[in-house]
């Protein structure tokens, strides 16, 4: 069991990790909020501080909330600072790599029964795992973006996850409130193999000149049944890291649908990155909201 008000370390403080930092937070836990950078770490922590007292603007917290959870997260650019974590949600870009060198890193100064929670999208948790030195505490926790919105949590045990890391990983997740579900470590799990194809549709749909973002969208919102439209979920997804899950999916998969469109490729290489560039598919304030 993590019993509540222990340490959580949360890797990467960029979409993904400062929501998870809020929601962690906001269940009682110490969050540390790390990257590669004390500036990069401070940001996120600025980040999530615009989002909750957006939350107070909309009537869903109070001030004395956001302040106590605002209080449960510090920045941090320092690995020996996550000795103490019970838990490590790794939330950084989409590349095996990187996202096994640095758990790594980490493993080598923390507990010996730390849970390591990757949030991947698309990569093998079972070679995640086969690059740590102990593999049974590494278990794939897919949030869904937003992630103090979104109550489903994809969990997919690597080959050698240990039962009892299952169970605690689980028991940590229903502890934020959140719905696991425990699926097969396959690529993309549900949500992004059912989702990526689709999406990449609607981009060549828009290349291809057969409706505007906007027209496109409004099909998919009030014709479809989707509470969002696709335009403005890859704008709050993030145009690179979309392409990032397309590109390792079509890897994998070798097929068409998965590969990242052309302009997608044109937007990222523009910066039109979406919300967190203030320009994607549509324009954004600086705070990144409309
Ligand atoms: N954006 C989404 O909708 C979404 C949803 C679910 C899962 N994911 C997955 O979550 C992960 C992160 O995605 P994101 O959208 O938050 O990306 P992002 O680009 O917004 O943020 C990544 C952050 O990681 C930091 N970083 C890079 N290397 C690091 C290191 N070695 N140590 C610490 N921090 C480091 C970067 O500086 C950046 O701040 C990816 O694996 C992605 O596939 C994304």
């Amino acid at each position: 069991m993590v019993v509540r008000g222990t340490l959580v370390a949360v890797l990467g403080a960029g979409t993904m990790g400062v929501g998870i930092a809020i929601t962690v937070a906001r269940a009682g836990y110490s969050v540390l909020l790390a990257d590669v950078s004390w500036e990069r770490a401070r940001a996120g922590v600025q980040a999530a501080d615009a989002y909750l007292s957006e939350s107070v603007r909309r009537g869903k917290l109070d001030s004395q909330q956001r302040l106590a959870i605002s209080a449960r997260v510090q920045p941090s650019a320092e690995i020996a600072a996550m000795r103490d974590a019970a838990v490590v949600i790794e939330a950084i870009p989409e590349d095996l790599d990187l996202k096994a060198h640095t758990l790594r890193t980490v493993e080598a100064v923390c507990a010996n029964d730390v849970l390591f929670h990757t949030n991947t999208s698309t990569l093998p948790v079972t070679a995640i795992a086969g690059r740590m030195r102990r593999p049974g505490n590494v278990v794939g926790t897919h949030y869904c973006n937003p992630a103090p919105l979104m109550s489903l949590v994809e969990v997919a045990p690597a080959w050698q996850t240990s039962a009892v890391a299952l169970e605690r990983t689980e028991d940590f997740l229903r502890s934020l409130g959140k719905e696991p579900i425990v699926l097969k470590d396959t690529p993309g799990l549900l949500t992004n193999f059912l989702l990526v194809p689709f999406e990449n549709d609607c981009v060549r749909a828009l290349e291809a000149g057969w409706g505007t973002v906007e027209e496109l969208d409004l099909a998919v919102t009030t014709g479809a049944g989707f509470p969002m439209g696709v335009f403005r979920l890859l704008d709050i997804v993030g145009l690179d890291v979309h392409r990032a899950v397309s590109l390792s999916l079509y890897r994998q998969l070798r097929n068409p649908r998965f590969a990242p469109p052309p302009l997608i490729e044109r937007m990222v290489a523009a910066g039109e990155l979406g919300r967190k560039a203030g320009r994607g598919f549509y324009r954004y304030g600086v705070e990144g909201f409309e």
